[in-house]
C-alpha cells in the first residue's frame, strides 16, 4: 500500500517526479525551456506545501503568471490535458489518501480554471 502525502520531502518528491516527466514531454517541454529550475522548484514546493498543509509559504498569483505565459506561448487544450494527466499519473505513482486526493481534485480545479480563462480569452481575441 502506497503512504499518503505527509510532508515538505513528499511534496518535493512528487513535484520533482512530475517535471521530469514533463521534461521529457513533446507537448510540455517548450514550455519551461528557459526556467531557471532551483527557483521554480522551490516556488512550485511552497505553491503545493501550502495548499496541501495550508503553510502561508506561497505568496504569488500563479493566474497573473499563466495569462503572461499564455500571452507570450500558445497554450492549448491539449498542453492541460496532457499536464493534468502527467501531474496525476505522478501522485498515483507515489501516494495514496486524503491529501494526495486534495492534489489531484486541486489540480483539476486549477487547471480548469486557467483552462477556461486562458483559451477562451485567446478565442474572443
Ligand atoms: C499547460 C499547462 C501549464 C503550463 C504549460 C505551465 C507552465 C508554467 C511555467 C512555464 C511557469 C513558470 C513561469 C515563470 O516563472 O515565468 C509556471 C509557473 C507556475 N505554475 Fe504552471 N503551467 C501549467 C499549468 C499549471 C497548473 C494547472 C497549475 C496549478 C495547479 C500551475 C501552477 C503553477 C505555479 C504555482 C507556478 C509558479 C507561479 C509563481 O512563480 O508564483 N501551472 N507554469
Amino acid at each position: 500500500m502506497k503512504k499518503d502525502i505527509t510532508c515538505r520531502a513528499d511534496i518535493e518528491l512528487l513535484i520533482n517526479t512530475f517535471y521530469e516527466k514533463v521534461k521529457k514531454d513533446n507537448l510540455l517541454s517548450q514550455f519551461f525551456e528557459k526556467i531557471k529550475w532551483d527557483r521554480h522548484l522551490n516556488i512550485m514546493y511552497d505553491f503545493w506545501e501550502n495548499i496541501i498543509f495550508q503553510t502561508g509559504s506561497y505568496v504569488g498569483n500563479p493566474m497573473n503568471i499563466h495569462e503572461k505565459l499564455a500571452g507570450k506561448m500558445q497554450l492549448n487544450k491539449n498542453d492541460f490535458k496532457r499536464w493534468i494527466k502527467l501531474f496525476l499519473k505522478s501522485i498515483d505513482e507515489l501516494f495514496e489518501g486524503t491529501n494526495a486526493d486534495l492534489a489531484r481534485n486541486r489540480a483539476i480545479s486549477i487547471a480548469s480554471v486557467m483552462q477556461n480563462k486562458f483559451i477562451a480569452a485567446k478565442k474572443k481575441a
